[in-house]
């Protein structure tokens, strides 16, 4: 195990379509595919000392796809029912939650993403925190409208601080990202939690997500390990 080793870890998991286009299958394919990746790679986690995954799963610019496309990732969430419920049965398993907008969600998806987030809350295990219908400039949105309404409530401005803008954020109270991974050969963040980010030791790899695998994990971790994190500061 690395002795440098991040406690968050977000996941840019990118790469479906073109895996698809390479294999002469449909991109529906390449989501499903994906979908068993992101099995793979959390048990892969739960044997590291990562607490926290983040992973992006449809972004708020996602809507732009075709419709059909749109229907099948938004299939996923029941499709994988079984997985999800066999990763958090244990109260040693997997705890999800997630991060994003709800209110764009079906009424079927949302109250299945209640009972997944309620039914793992006790768990011990991973956190698993999944983006859905997400995008950090939509989270500042909705913290600047949390903030003002405190105002309009009497709070003084100048109370305003970083603790209190990171209290309204979706991903609150998880930790900041120590390392972001992104596959696929894409080098930007897409809207990806850039506040939750400002430090995070950034990983690309040019493997397609359905093809990220353990040994592609290791060496994101393993990249992580020879970083030297100075915060601003100089070295020890
Ligand atoms: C990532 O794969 C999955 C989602 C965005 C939901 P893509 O679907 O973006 O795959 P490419 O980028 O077209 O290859
Ligand atoms: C980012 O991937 C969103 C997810 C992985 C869910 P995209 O494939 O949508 O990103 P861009 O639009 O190419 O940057
Ligand atoms: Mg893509």
């Amino acid at each position: 195990m690395q002795t440098n080793a991040p406690t968050h870890i977000a996941m840019i998991l990118d790469g479906n379509g073109r895996w698809a286009k390479a294999h002469n299958k449909p991109r529906t394919q390449g989501h499903v595919e994906g979908a068993k990746t992101l099995k793979k790679m959390i048990k892969a986690l739960e044997k590291t000392s990562c607490n926290v995954v983040s992973l992006y799963v449809f972004s708020t610019e996602n809507w732009r796809r075709p419709k059909a496309e749109v229907d099948f990732l938004m299939s996923l969430p029941k499709r994988f029912k079984k997985d999800i419920e066999e990763l958090s049965d244990a109260s040693t398993g997997i705890r999800v939650v997630f991060s994003g907008r709800k209110d764009r969600l079906s009424e079927a998806n949302q109250s299945l993403i209640d009972s997944y987030e309620t039914s793992s809350r006790a768990n011990t295990g991973l956190i698993v925190n999944v983006c859905l219908d997400y995008g950090f400039k939509d989270e500042m949105v909705h913290v600047t409208q949390q903030i003002a309404k405190n105002v309009k409530d009497g709070l003084d401005p100048a109370a305003i601080d970083e603790a209190m803008i990171e209290s309204h954020l979706y991903t609150h109270p998880l930790p900041p990202v120590d390392l972001l991974i992104r596959t696929s050969g894409e080098k930007r963040l897409s809207n990806f939690l850039l506040w939750q980010s400002a430090y995070a030791e950034l990983y690309f790899t040019d493997v397609y997500w359905p093809d990220f695998d353990e040994t592609e994990l290791m060496k994101a971790l393993d990249f992580y390990a020879s970083r030297e994190r100075r915060f601003g500061k100089v070295d020890a």
